[in-house]
């Protein structure tokens, strides 16, 4: 069985990237399918949110100096269908030691073709920034989605992160199709929406129907270490992430019946939501509810993370800007009534103003 690989980048740190790789993974088993994430950030986010400790055995790192075998490294997770070539700390040296290797960018992809990974679907799980680690998953995806949060500076990110794709598909993965650009850790306000709407215009379909919502029970699931979709498969984000997955899904069926090969269809969305409900109960014993300091200091470090060193301030100015931009005819005509009354009001006295509210039925 050939994978199909997607790998999930971005430029910008901290937009969710590990997030939608460990929900995605998860969200593909309860549909049915079997899933290998590959952790390649050295930070072993996804590792870690897949039970799997980064400190432990072998890794990613491994296969890479050619210095163990996938049977010794890839680990069965948790979750039924969810497997993991984990991340190790070494991980962080690897830009070194692939300078010296011939072919450095194509290392990954020489890897997976040798392994014959036995699933599928393979999830690459990016490190932010532009180097070796996420050039060799460029060079090895069939496609790539793009996480993207809606804050000011979102173009910003993606201003990076598209010309690097096209780099890899001019070059060294002419296949590489962008599969979709999602939108995470969305927020309600005006602003978010206000940039939402321009990158959707901007791109089109290509962008997700599905958006993910800005929910504090991701970052509880993360301190549990466990996926959202797991740890509260009801909760906002965990639906938006099914949503999000239904469309993958729909996405890749599309994708392979244009190229004339077929894809088994996923089990139904309804059966998935009861495989993570019983996976979240099968693990409810394990999980103990992260101390709320822990968890504000969590979202304190994702409004720094999100909006820089801005203001609640600042950020109210900004909403309030957009508010101005999108209502600004209302305003002018408000306006206008007002100094025409005002008008009015002088040039006829206090007189004429209480015949014209007796007029119109206010006195
Ligand atoms: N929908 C969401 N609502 C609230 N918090 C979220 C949401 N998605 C992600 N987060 C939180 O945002 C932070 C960054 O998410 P994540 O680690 O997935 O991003 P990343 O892009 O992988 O980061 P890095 O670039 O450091 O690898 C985490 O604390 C995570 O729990
Ligand atoms: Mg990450």
């Amino acid at each position: 069985m050939k994978p199909y690989i997607v790998a999930i980048f971005n430029q910008k740190g901290g937009i969710s990237k590990t997030t939608t790789s460990t929900n995605l993974a998860v969200c593909l088993a309860a549909h049915g399918k079997s899933v290998v994430v590959i952790d390649l950030d050295s930070q072993g986010d996804s590792t870690k949110s897949l039970g799997v400790d980064p400190n432990s055995k072998k890794g990613i790192y491994d296969l890479f100096i050619g210095s163990a075998e996938l049977a010794e490294v890839i680990q069965q997770t948790m979750f039924e269908g969810v497997r993991v070539i984990p991340s190790t700390y070494s991980l962080a040296g690897i830009e070194i030691k692939l300078s010296e290797m011939k072919d450095s960018q194509r290392t990954l992809s020489a890897i997976i073709s040798q392994a014959q990974l036995d699933c599928d679907y393979v999830v690459i799980d990016c490190p932010p920034a532009l180097g070796i680690l996420p050039i060799n998953a460029l060079a090895t995806a069939h496609a790539v989605i793009i996480p993207v949060t809606a804050t000011p500076y979102a173009n910003d990110g993606l201003l990076r992160t598209l010309p690097s794709i096209k780099y890899v598909q001019e070059g060294l993965n002419k296949a590489l199709l962008l599969q979709g650009v999602l939108f995470t850790i969305h927020d309600r306000h005006k602003s978010a929406r206000k940039i939402s709407q321009l990158i959707r215009a901007r791109l089109g379909g290509t962008v997700y129907a599905a958006e993910i919502p800005r929910d504090n029970m991701v970052i509880e699931a993360a301190a549990a270490r466990l996926p959202v979709c797991i740890y509260a498969p009801r909760s906002s984000a965990a639906q938006a992430h099914l949503n999000f997955t239904g469309e993958f899904l729909d996405r890749h069926q599309k994708i392979a019946a244009k190229a004339g090969t077929e894809v088994e269809p996923p089990l139904s969305r309804e059966v998935a939501l009861g495989r993570l409900g019983r996976w979240q109960v099968e693990l409810a014993s394990k999980v103990s509810r992260p101390a709320d300091d822990r968890l504000r200091q969590k979202e304190d470090q994702l409004d720094r993370m999100l909006y820089g060193n801005r203001t609640q301030f600042e950020r109210w100015h900004l909403s309030l800007i957009h508010y101005f931009i999108d209502h600004r005819l209302y305003l002018m005509a408000l306006l206008v009534v007002i100094m025409v009354s005002g008008l009015f009001a002088l040039s006829m006295g206090f007189e004429g103003l209480r015949l014209l509210s007796s007029a119109i039925g206010l006195s």
